[in-house]
């Protein structure tokens, strides 16, 4: 990658600024919860594995917070509370507290190093789970294939090369000629402005579409895959993933086009039976009514603005994961 989404050093959390792609790449460094915290729920970070691990440094960066005098508990639920529907920032939190919960009193300085470690390879762990889901799911792709993926699951969105772009990149090293349609993915619009940027960077044959072109692609016959990310996976397989991703589950199935979800273990909720559990963040209407500061619906006009949707797992061809690949609901015909 020739880019960094998240680095560690410094004593400071130096984040990729993703709302200033494709414009400008700049670093932000965070020195404190408070700004960690305001980082991912403004998306300068985003992506569910990426908000975990970020979520995990700020932890360390609670140890010697004068704001809460060394509350980590009370650092814990603030990060929780920033973006409810990805799991992978609750499960970084836990292992955190956790470690921070092993024995007590610690001293301030041991406190913190023990956390830093477990950040750290919280961190690792993430960019080697890229890889196994990368290996797992290139198996699945032949040379020649176009697929069409949605919002942004690659390396801006982890710490490593990305769970579904990993796929993708990992086929591409394999040696397959691959060709890429991203949605734009509104409101926030992370296919145009991320996923785009990120595919370009890493010089993949990739084509922008507008979210409403997917049905007439498919139509066409141009579609051999489709390829997401998840938020959240739970015990019936139900995944939640970025708005819109439903949509493309089902015409996937009306197409008998293979629709896989690539995610790593840290996105498997074991506590939740079906989707239907998932809470659902909604965003902020200024999302949809303003495009950056072009106002395009009427003052004060009501809007719903859900982040994320849930896909039924029986329209879903196959979970990859880090550890293997789990088949999903549905039966794709030969
Ligand atoms: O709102 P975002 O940009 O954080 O949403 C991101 C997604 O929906 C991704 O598909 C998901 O987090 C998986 S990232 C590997």
């Amino acid at each position: 990658m020739t880019f960094k989404t998240l680095e560690w050093h410094d004593n400071a959390l130096h984040l990729l600024d993703q709302r200033a792609l494709p414009s400008r790449v700049a670093m932000i460094p965070c020195r404190t919860v408070t700004e960690v915290a305001e980082a991912i729920r403004n998306l300068t970070v985003r992506g569910a594995p990426a908000i975990g691990v970020a979520a995990a440094y700020g932890m360390v960066l609670a140890v010697n917070d004068p704001a809460l005098g060394g509350a980590l508990d009370r650092a814990a639920e603030l990060f929780k509370s920033t973006r409810p529907t990805a799991i992978n920032l609750a499960w970084a939190i836990d292992r955190m507290m956790r470690v921070a919960n092993t024995s007590t009193p610690l001293e301030r300085r041991v406190l913190r190093s023990m956390l830093e470690r477990e950040a750290i390879t919280i961190h690792e762990e993430d960019a080697a789970m890229c890889r196994k889901i990368g290996e797992h799911g290139a198996a699945l792709l032949r040379d020649g294939m176009t697929i069409l993926t949605h919002c942004n699951a690659g390396a801006l969105a982890t710490a490593g090369i990305g769970t579904a772009l990993g796929v993708i990149y990992t086929a591409r090293d394999q040696g397959k000629t691959l060709r890429v349609f991203a949605d734009e993915t509104r409101p926030v619009l992370q296919g145009a402005r991320l996923t785009m940027w990120e595919l370009m960077q890493e010089g993949i044959d990739a084509t922008l579409i507008t979210d409403n072109t997917a049905a007439s692609l498919f139509g066409a016959g141009k579609i051999d895959a489709v390829i997401v990310g998840a938020d959240r996976i739970a015990r019936n397989g139900d995944v939640a993933n970025k708005i819109g991703t439903y949509n493309l589950a089902v015409l996937a199935a009306h197409h008998n086009v293979p629709f896989y979800v690539a995610a790593p273990q840290s996105t498997f909720d074991p506590n939740i039976a079906t989707g239907a559990e998932i809470p659902i963040e909604e965003r902020s209407g200024s999302e949809v009514t303003t495009i950056g500061a072009t106002r395009i619906a009427p003052d004060n006009c009501q809007v719903y603005s859900p982040a994320f949707d849930v896909t039924p797992n029986e329209l879903i061809t196959a979970i990859i994961s880090d550890t293997r690949i789990l088949p999903g609901g549905r039966f794709t015909k030969a």
